[in-house]
């Protein structure tokens, strides 16, 4: 009886682990978690607060998405068509964002996709810095 309580318990616990880690790879993208710390660290000392290199401020979604001096930014739903997107990956020097330091990784540019992809959905009230 032991026994075979315990192989049930294992054999849950392996479908449980499993589970999680399918829920995981599918949830959305968590904006608050996931895209805010790495615009900020990554983008925002430029692009963010009073900064608004190349006329382009992220600090609302509205600014994020219309871009600066050469338009939009981000097309909502299709990252490979976003300015953003093609910067991050770009494998030009003069147009990489961000233009210092070392690239975002491979990790980082699928997590930006998926957010542009899943609608770019920004958390109400949130804020980089004022709307320039
Ligand atoms: C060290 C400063 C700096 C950092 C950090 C930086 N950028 Fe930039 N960015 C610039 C400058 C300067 C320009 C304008 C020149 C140009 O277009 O390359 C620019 C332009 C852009 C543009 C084009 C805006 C337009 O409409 O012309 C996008 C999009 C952009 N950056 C995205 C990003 C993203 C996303 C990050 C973070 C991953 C980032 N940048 C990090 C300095 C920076």
């Amino acid at each position: 009886m032991r026994i075979t309580m315990s192989a049930t318990i294992r054999s849950l616990f392996f479908w449980l682990v499993t589970l999680h880690g399918l829920a995981a790879n599918g949830a959305e993208v968590d904006f608050a978690h996931d895209v805010v710390p790495l615009l900020k660290q990554q983008c925002s000392k430029c692009h963010g607060g009073s900064q608004k290199k190349g006329g382009y401020s992220i600090n609302v979604r509205e600014s994020l998405l219309a871009g600066g001096e050469s338009g939009v930014a981000v097309v909502v739903g299709q990252s490979k068509q976003s300015e953003l997107y093609q910067r991050i990956t770009s494998s030009d020097d003069s147009l990489r964002m961000p233009p210092e330091g070392e690239p975002l990784t491979a990790r980082q540019f699928e997590l930006l996709a998926r957010w542009i992809d899943e609608g770019a959905t920004w958390e109400a009230g949130f804020s980089f810095g004022p709307r320039l």
